[in-house]
């Protein structure tokens, strides 16, 4: 069967839970047998944007060379999930024009909140100016102005956030809703499976072992 191809946007303020997300969608679409992949920021700025500051330039350099990968991705019939701030409005339209099928998906999470997250301690080390142009802090975050979805990731759960997704991505016709239904009941019943007798027996026997030894 042959698949269309799209990307799916993830754009939003540090710790607003990108990572999560495309981590989250990526899983569900693997056991919808999607040939999806992840270019997240902190990991693409360990190989393919290496080098590259946070400044203005540098975050467009970064921003278009993902766009690129995302481009080639999409265009053989892949699914591309991009997890980086992106924080300008002007590259991610230049993304959107490039890319065929693009889902522009706004993580939207109140500053407060993510700072409160801080996973990394990075909010508290730009607070005292030991990180410069941190975005959110000392440098801009602009929000879509009009994205295809928008998330609230500080009132909802991750899977309640990708399941918003995964319903626009089923009502756009880029996942087949027939695929979707017929793949979660396989799952059910391949999980249910699993949570029989086997693991009983297993823990039976290994009880058994244990005592013996
Ligand atoms: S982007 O602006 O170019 O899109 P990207 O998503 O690749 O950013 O990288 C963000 C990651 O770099 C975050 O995990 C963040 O904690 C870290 N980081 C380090 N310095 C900065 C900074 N000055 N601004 C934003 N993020 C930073």
């Amino acid at each position: 069967m042959n698949r269309r191809g799209f990307t799916v946007w993830f754009t939003g303020l540090p710790c607003s839970g990108k990572s999560t997300l495309a981590k989250l969608l990526h899983m569900h679409l693997n056991t919808l047998n999607y040939a999806a992949e992840i270019l997240d920021g902190d990991e693409v700025r360990k190989r393919l944007t290496k080098g590259l500051t946070f400044s203005k330039e540098d975050r467009d350099e970064n921003i278009r060379r993902i766009s690129y990968v995302a481009k080639l991705v999409t265009r053989v019939g892949g699914v591309a999930i991009t997890a980086a701030i992106s924080p300008y409005e002007k590259l991610r339209v230049e993304a959107r024009n490039e890319i065929i099928n693009f889902i522009e998906v706004y993580v939207n999470c109140p500053l407060d909140v993510c700072i409160a997250r801080d996973v990394k301690g990075h909010y508290a080390k730009a607070q005292k100016g030991e990180i410069l142009n941190f975005t959110g802090i000392s440098d801009p975050y602009e929000p879509p102005s009009n994205p295809e979805v928008r998330l609230h990731t500080h009132e909802e759960t991750a899977e309640e956030s990708i399941h918003t997704v995964l319903e626009y991505l089923k009502l756009q016709g880029y996942i087949s809703e027939d695929v979707l239904v017929t793949q979660l009941q396989e799952n059910l019943k391949t999980s249910a499976k699993k949570i029989k007798p086997i693991d009983v027996a297993r823990r039976d026997s290994t009880s058994l072992v244990q005592k013996s030894s």
